[in-house]
């Protein structure tokens, strides 16, 4: 059975008082939302440590939201997966289209943070997705398939059988504007295809999340579709309440 996830990111928002409240309260409210669902809250890394205090003793995982190439030395500004690893962090968040988009990161760099991440014991949600024009010029499943091709099929069994993997169209993040149901059904099923092509059966066991413009209106008409296996929430993750009811997707 493939894990059920529904993970925040939070982007750059939040102080951190107000990051150590939103995970208290997404632990209170959790026992409303089925056992099925693994939670992940994604915090900005100045206040990582103190959401990993506030989650302690429940069953919401912290992840990152990238981490360095490098593992060490003279990278003024970057924080390495090692440090990330020691505060008690488990995922980590790579290949954003944001950070492909405004900080250049291509398949090289992220072949060197994938890398990171497994030396650490970090898990990585690896995010792909097209934009509008590669959408509307039908270029959406090559684009994935080479997001993928480029980085994932550089992976270990071993590493992959620990990978996330989130579908975000650039068009849908923070636009309000969702895909349906039936075209992240349809790149999903892609997706897993694409992964069985190397990985052979372990396809069938990697969470596939669905990202952009999820909220509790539509997760559920979402997560029903056989591929989805949760979703990597942004704005929606930022109150308490909405990121539990997007849980609440699936039925307890
Ligand atoms: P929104 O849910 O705000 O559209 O953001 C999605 C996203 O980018 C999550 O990583």
């Amino acid at each position: 059975m493939r894990k059920k996830i529904v993970a925040g990111n939070w982007k750059m928002n939040t102080l951190p008082a107000e990051g150590v409240e939103l995970a208290k309260n997404v632990v209170a409210g959790r026992g409303e939302v089925c056992s099925c669902v693994n939670f992940i809250v994604c915090p900005p890394f100045t206040h990582l440590s103190q959401v990993i205090d506030a989650v302690k003793g429940s069953d919401i995982a912290v992840g990152a939201q990238n981490c360095a190439a490098e593992a060490k030395g003279a990278y003024t500004g970057e924080v390495a997966a090692s440090m990330i690893a020691a505060l008690g962090c488990e995922y980590v968040i790579l290949g954003h289209s944001e950070r492909r988009q405004y900080y250049g990161e291509t398949s090289e760099t992220l072949n060197k943070k994938m890398a990171q991440a497994y030396a650490n014991g970090l898990k990585p949600i690896y995010c792909v997705g097209e934009n509008l024009d590669e959408r509307e010029a039908g270029k959406h499943f090559d684009v994935v398939k080479a997001q993928i091709e480029e980085v994932v099929f550089n992976l270990t069994a071993e590493q992959f059988s620990q990978l996330v993997i989130a579908y975000e169209p650039v068009w849908a993040i923070g636009t309000g504007k969702t895909a349906t149901a039936e075209q992240a059904q349809e790149i999903h099923a892609y997706i897993r295809k694409v992964l069985a092509g190397k990985f052979g059966a372990a396809a069938a066991e990697c969470p596939i999340l669905y990202g952009g413009s999820c909220k509790p209106s539509n997760a559920a008409e979402i997560f029903a579709k056989e591929d989805v296996d949760g979703g990597l929430i942004g704005g929606a993750a930022l109150k308490a309440e909405d990121f539990l009811a997007i849980g609440k997707g699936f039925a307890k």
